[in-house]
């Protein structure tokens, strides 16, 4: 059976950019493969946070993913930081990551722009997330389309630890969605729906309730034409919403264009297919609301199974380069 690990951030507020783009197919492949799934609360550390506030979203997270459909019997599910191996491994795989390599990383580009504080760990974070991929012998990384060039680090970095050292890891490829593997902010199509937005009119939260996510799909800023048609370059607006209507139902952006002649019902078709995508989401956090010490449990589960293959691995990592054994 293939491995396959992926994480999300414990920052605040999952969107329907990650649920789309990543966690939907999180939840679907549970059967299919061997699912290993994290908060990577580590990586949060990388932007200054309050104290407490990144343990806070980790659970809040947690619960808002069990809500999704992750199944503790199905798949792995845990904290990075509960698993010690990941920041073993990331000291190793930054000495195997080159400066240019970091440099080069957009998402580094985009994250230090307008910031007076950039730490070490934000430069190196990339090397973190080589680390947690390949802790599992990882075939597969469900992800979106933002993070393909830190899978693709990973893998390089990963043949390069191997022609050094010896086999020691499996090389992993990004699996990335044929829908909405970059779903765009409503108010501005050209960037990437994100918790950082600086309005939140164009981000979807999994917590909006049907009015607010049928008033953001009603604002949703499109163009002065009125042809339906799928074409990111020339249409980001109304291309972002057949998208998202596309991935929702299970259905092909490009074909569904043809059934609309004008953009208004386009937009309300979206906003029903995401309400009734997130109505039973909704109703289990309400129920797991009650519930935080069977969260608690469930990670603890995850975090018992993911030490257990982590741990081999990356004794045969230090092994592999010839540390001196203990
Ligand atoms: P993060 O927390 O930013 O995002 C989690 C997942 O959501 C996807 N995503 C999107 N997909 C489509 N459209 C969007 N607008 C959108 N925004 C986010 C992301 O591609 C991602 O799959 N560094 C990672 C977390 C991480 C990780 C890992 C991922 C840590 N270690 C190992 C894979 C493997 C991150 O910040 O994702």
């Amino acid at each position: 059976m293939a491995r396959v690990f992926s994480a999300i951030q414990a920052t605040g507020g999952l969107h329907l950019g990650n649920y789309l783009g990543a966690i939907k197919a999180w939840v679907d492949g549970q059967d299919e493969a061997d699912c290993f799934y994290a908060i990577a609360d580590l990586h949060a550390l990388t932007i200054p946070k309050e104290r407490g506030e990144v343990g806070a979203h980790t659970l809040e997270l947690a619960k808002v993913l069990l809500a999704c459909g992750l199944d503790v019997n199905r798949c792995t599910f845990f904290v990075q930081s509960h698993v010690r191996e990941h920041s073993e491994l990331a000291w190793l795989m930054q000495c195997v990551t080159s400066m240019g390599e970091l440099n080069r990383m957009t998402q580094f580009k985009d994250k230090t722009q307008n910031r007076k504080f950039i730490s070490a760990g934000l430069f190196t974070y990339p090397a973190l997330q080589s680390a947690d991929i390949l802790l599992y012998d990882t075939d597969k990384v469900p992800v979106g389309e933002d993070q393909r060039q830190h899978i693709e680090l990973a893998r390089d970095t990963a043949e390069r630890f191997n022609s050094r050292y010896g086999e020691t890891f499996v090389l992993p490829v990004a699996s990335i969605p044929r829908a909405a593997a970059r779903v765009m902010d409503l108010q501005d199509p050209t960037s990437k729906m994100s918790k950082s937005a600086a309005s939140e009119a164009g981000t979807i939260f999994l917590s909006d309730d049907p009015k607010a996510i049928l008033k953001k799909f009603k604002r949703a800023v499109t163009d002065s034409e009125s042809e339906v048609r799928f074409d990111f370059a020339e249409k980001p607006g109304v291309s972002n919403l057949l998208s998202i209507l596309g991935a929702a139902t299970g259905s092909d952006p490009a074909s569904i264009a043809s059934g609309y002649s004008q953009y208004g019902p386009l937009k309300v078709d979206a906003a029903e297919a995401v309400i009734e995508a997130l109505a039973p989401i909704q109703a289990r956090i309400a129920e797991l609301d009650n519930d935080p010490s069977g969260v608690r449990a469930a990670l603890k589960t995850g975090a018992d199974k993911a030490r257990k293959v982590a741990g081999v691995v990356v004794e045969r990592a230090k092994t592999n380069i010839g540390l001196l054994v203990d």
